[in-house]
């Protein structure tokens, strides 16, 4: 499985397979994008066009002859008269096509940008929730947040920005060295020449702008997570008083990112004062030559205005395309991970021709199930349980035994190792997936109640629940008292994560919502270990409804409310060490189960008589 953090955006140079890969993106907005790219041009001749001008301006209007005659590509114009008249509204007319122009541009470009990069967050967000349990563990939510949202709007924003400026810089470039060469070519070719020098350099640093663009996703994904973890940790954080703690690691963080930026700034930053610095000997070049050019009367004072005007205009335009240049490869940077994103692939998925299941009739077999996490450190050793439909069997052990990863493989959270998990004697794996948990119950010890009303969080569990399925979950789960109380009822927000209910009244909205779904196989995990007595005691009682005519596996950290379980399965560092009722396992002299049942009662006794 694919560390987020680990990127190496490997295909971040291979421009032609990235541009492949965002085609479909590009095609939704691949007219606007167009005509985007069609108005840019315009907008970059109009600084050569001011350039242009200068050359009879100059030598007819401020030089001139009231009756000089100009001629251009056959047409003859009176000059000084003309172009005094024009002028005026030459320059107004020209704001206003170009204010237009780039109003155009900028609107074309935020939306091409903006619905390239949503379509592209929207496909993420379904590849994120196809991802399975391992992918979860092992990235943490901030560097899922960061990579998730930020890179698909930089691959797209960035993209059509960038290409906009590219052409832009482009048209602008060419309409510039064309009014160069029209003044004089060989001023010209100096002019250009040490242009491409100054822009050289740029090609130099895209494997810098690429690492140090990594790294600033992982410091920035660190970030976001030591957000999280504040927000969701904050009790935590405010008993410990680790509030120093956080504030240290963000200001680390903080510093790290900015030691990136300025490793790059290092890099890059010195390239424009370079490009300015050599610019400026070949202004110094040109203007020498220039000189002689027009005191030899082989150049007009006004051409040579124009050509200078020019060459200075010329240096945004390059130095643009030097930017673009470094843009455009901080954009493939993000594109390359973005589509490194579209290539996790969850490891566990339907197999073809998966089998759905009517009904659970032989029940559920463990055969010489091995599983890890880990590479190397097996968590189930040889697992082997067969439990019968309707039947409730118990599991106990040491902590870290291994009895939350046995229950995890029936709704496939994950695969084993080696060995089948089977229901009806199908290996699950040939069962499709929706309808396998489809048949099955989760209450965990914390349950996960998401940011709406009860009733929402409830209907999680069937959405087309009738309002007599949902009243008959409510009483079942032993609500509906709790639920009188409250002013708006069942329709009472929960905070997020359910902050503002009791764990016993969370405990019980996530007992009506496995209630509802009335699944065939339920699985508790602990599902009152974190509640006080009394809550405990309406909790099981709920819990009792929900176990009726199920099959279930029951994780309890309290010996006691196993006691009617039909089989209890002891685990011990993972293998089976005894199986059968209480009362088998209890006769055991030496036994584990009464090992750990006597361990218990002593404690509970001492612990103040709970029974
Ligand atoms: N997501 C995980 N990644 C890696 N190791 C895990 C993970 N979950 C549990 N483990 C390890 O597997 C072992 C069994 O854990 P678990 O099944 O949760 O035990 P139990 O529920 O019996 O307390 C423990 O050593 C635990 O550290
Ligand atoms: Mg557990």
């Amino acid at each position: 499985m694919l560390k987020l953090k680990d990127t190496q955006s490997k295909n971040a140079f291979r421009y032609g397979y990235l541009l492949n890969k965002m085609y479909p993106y590009i095609k939704q907005v691949l007219w606007r994008s167009v005509l985007l790219f069609l108005l840019a041009v315009p907008l970059g001749l109009l600084d050569g066009v001011v350039a242009f001008s200068l050359r009879p301006y100059m030598d007819f209007v401020v030089n001139g002859n009231e009756f000089q005659t100009f001629e251009l590509w056959g047409h003859t114009f009176r000059l000084q008269a003309f172009f005094i008249k024009l002028i005026p509204v030459a320059i107004v007319l020209f704001a206003l096509i170009q204010g237009v122009l780039k109003y155009v541009c900028n609107y074309l470009s935020d939306w091409t940008g903006n619905k390239m990069s949503n379509s592209i967050k929207i496909d993420l967000f379904k590849k994120l929730t196809s991802m399975d349990t391992k992918f979860y563990d092992v990235n943490s939510s901030g560097i899922v947040l960061n990579r998730f949202l930020t890179d698909p709007d930089t691959a797209s924003k960035n993209l059509i920005n960038t290409l906009k400026s590219f052409i832009l810089a482009m048209f602008e470039f060419f309409a510039l060295v064309f009014v160069l060469l029209f003044n004089s070519w060989k001023l010209a070719l100096i002019g250009i020449g040490v242009m491409g020098i100054a822009i050289t350099p740029v090609i130099f640093i895209k494997k810098k702008i690429k690492s140090v663009s990594n790294a600033t996703m992982v410091v920035g994904g660190d970030m976001a997570t030591n957000f999280n973890e504040t927000f969701a940790g904050n009790k935590i954080i405010t008993a410990y008083n680790l509030q120093e703690n956080q504030n240290h690691k963000f200001e680390n963080q903080i510093h790290q990112q900015f030691d990136l930026t300025m490793s790059l700034t290092k890099r890059v930053g010195w390239m424009s004062p370079i490009m300015y610095f050599v610019c400026s000997i070949g202004i110094a070049i040109v203007m020498n030559y220039g000189n002689s050019l027009i005191l030899s009367g082989e150049m007009s004072a006004g051409s040579f205005a124009s050509f200078v005007t020019s060459l200075l205009l010329l240096y945004k335009p390059t130095k643009s395309l030097g930017l673009t240049l470094t843009n455009l490869q901080t954009t493939f940077v993000s594109i390359a991970r973005v589509f490194e994103l579209f290539d996790l692939m969850p490891e566990i998925k339907n197999t073809p021709n998966a089998k759905k299941l009517k009904s659970i009739d032989t029940g559920i077999k463990f055969e010489h199930v091995w599983f890890e996490y880990e590479e190397g450190q097996p968590v189930l050793k040889d697992f082997n349980l067969s439990v019968a439909k309707n039947e409730t069997i118990a599991l106990v052990g040491n902590s870290g035994g291994g009895k939350s990863t046995v229950v995890n493989l029936i709704p496939r959270f994950y695969d084993v190792t080696k060995g089948s998990v089977k229901i009806n004697d199908i290996d699950i794996r040939d069962i499709d997936i929706v309808n396998l948990r489809n048949n099955i119950s989760f209450v965990f010890q914390d349950n996960y109640l998401f940011t709406g009303t009860i009733k929402e969080n409830i209907l999680m569990g069937k959405p087309d629940a009738s309002e007599t399925e949902l009243a008959e979950a409510v009483r079942l789960s032993h609500l509906d008292e709790f639920l009188d109380t409250l002013p708006e009822g069942i329709d009472t927000v929960v905070g997020e994560r359910g902050a503002s209910l009791s764990g016993g009244q969370r405990q019980r909205v996530a007992i009506a919502r496995a209630l509802i779904k009335n699944a065939p196989i339920v699985i508790l995990d602990e599902a009152t270990s974190a509640l006080d007595n009394e809550s405990e005691a309406i909790v099981q009682k709920a819990l009792d409804n929900l176990m009726k005519n199920k099959t279930v596996f029951v994780i309890a950290h309290r010996l006691s409310t196993i006691h009617n379980a039909n089989r209890i399965a002891v685990l011990n560092e993972g293998e089976l060490v005894e199986l059968g009722t209480h009362e088998e396992l209890i006769q055991k002299q030496d036994g584990r189960y009464r090992y750990l049942y006597e361990m218990q009662f002593a404690g509970e006794k001492t612990a103040g008589g709970r029974q």
